[in-house]
């Protein structure tokens, strides 16, 4: 028998497939494909307030009976300080000079204007929701969450992209942990936004099943047979796939990023801070070209707030330099079929049943 059972009988699925949360890509619709497929899929809730997270939990219940996993960022909001706000400023108007020059019109918003969401409110109206299993990235649960969870029977996956995150969230009783190799498209699940470990999947994976007892879940890179079976010989006992459905038919991107996606190439994907203030891995264009390494990088949740009406006016308008498109370090024949049938294939393809 090919696929690891201890994670499809916690998660009472059939294949221990994670189809991975992808905030602005991955939609209801993806999530209850995944489920048809036998896979588990995940709806991606980001940083959204309780009720917009509590509206895509619905509709996503409409979809499916199956169980599917909700997913959150467990960030840490910096204090506004007056250097922050002076530098807020200076980012609004280097950035919207920059959009004007390549004749993009948009009203980027004052701080003021920016509301930040807390995951505390999330984990109330996920647990109100009758969630019973939650993945998270950008650090740990605080204790208090984690013992409301549990008492709820919630299970909790966490995200490490180091042996030492494995152990902190292995400590604290977090059920699952989901191994991020740096391979893998999106953002960086790392704890401290400033560090960035640069772990490749093979080592990363390897050394966390030799310090952790719990079962893994291996992301980055996994796109067909091959890439799925070496995770498991390096002690996977699931496999969380991204990049592999960005063009399917239940993705949000538009058809001109999906176009992008067709002549990518190795060189064009690259590790930014640019677009949220935190590390994520996608299609170099000409913002990330000209923000990297500037000035005008603020922290996360600031920067992602900022640079938000950009990307959407930048969308409406197809035009790629100014979005940001996620994807991984393995680059493939996108395929534009339905979540279900590339999961289907998937599993078809690592040979044995
Ligand atoms: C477009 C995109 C958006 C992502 N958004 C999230 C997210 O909201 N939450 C999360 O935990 N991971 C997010 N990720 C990371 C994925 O969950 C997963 O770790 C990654 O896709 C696996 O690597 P792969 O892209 O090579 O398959 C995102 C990845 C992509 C490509």
């Amino acid at each position: 028998m090919f696929w690891p059972d201890t994670i499809s009988k916690i998660l009472n699925i059939k294949y221990p497939v994670i189809q991975a949360p992808m905030f602005g890509v991955s939609t209801p619709g993806m999530t209850a494909a995944a489920a048809k497929a036998g896979c588990l899929g995940s709806l991606a809730l980001a940083d959204l307030s309780a009720d917009q997270s509590v509206e895509l939990i619905r509709k996503t219940k409409k979809l499916t009976n199956q169980p599917f996993a909700v997913n959150i960022f467990v960030h840490h909001i910096p204090e506004l300080t007056d250097s922050l706000r002076e530098k807020f400023s200076e980012a609004k108007q280097f950035i919207t000079r920059l959009a004007k020059e390549n004749h993009i019109e948009v009203r980027l918003p004052d701080l003021e204007d920016i509301q930040v969401n807390s995951y505390h409110d999330q984990v109330d109206a996920i647990m109100e929701e009758g969630c019973k299993i939650l993945s998270f990235i950008f650090g740990n649960l605080d204790d208090k969450s984690i013992q409301k969870l549990k008492e709820n029977e919630v299970i909790l996956i966490g995200t490490c992209t180091s042996v030492e995150e494995a152990l902190i969230l292995e400590k604290s009783g977090i059920d699952m942990i989901c191994v991020q190799g740096i391979e893998a498209g999106g953002h960086r699940g790392t704890f401290d936004a400033n560090d960035i470990p640069e772990i490749g999947g093979i080592s990363l994976l390897s050394e966390v099943d030799d310090h952790v007892k719990v079962p893994l879940i291996y992301a980055g890179g996994i796109h067909n047979g091959k890439t799925l079976r070496a995770a498991k010989e390096l002690g996977a006992q699931g496999f969380q796939v991204g990049s592999l459905l960005l063009a399917s038919q239940e993705s949000a991107l538009h058809p001109f990023e999906k176009e992008r996606l067709k002549n990518v190439t190795e060189k064009d994907i690259v590790l930014t801070k640019s677009f949220s203030g935190r590390y994520a891995r996608g299609i170099k264009n000409k913002y990330i070209e000209t923000l990297e390494n500037s000035a005008y990088i603020l922290p996360y949740p600031y920067q992602n707030k900022l640079t938000n009406e950009l990307r959407k006016v930048s969308k409406s308008l197809d035009n790629t330099d100014f979005v940001s498109i996620w994807a991984g370090q393995s680059i493939h024949n996108y395929s534009e079929l339905s979540t279900e049938e590339i999961l289907k294939n998937l599993i078809q393809s690592v040979g044995m049943k």
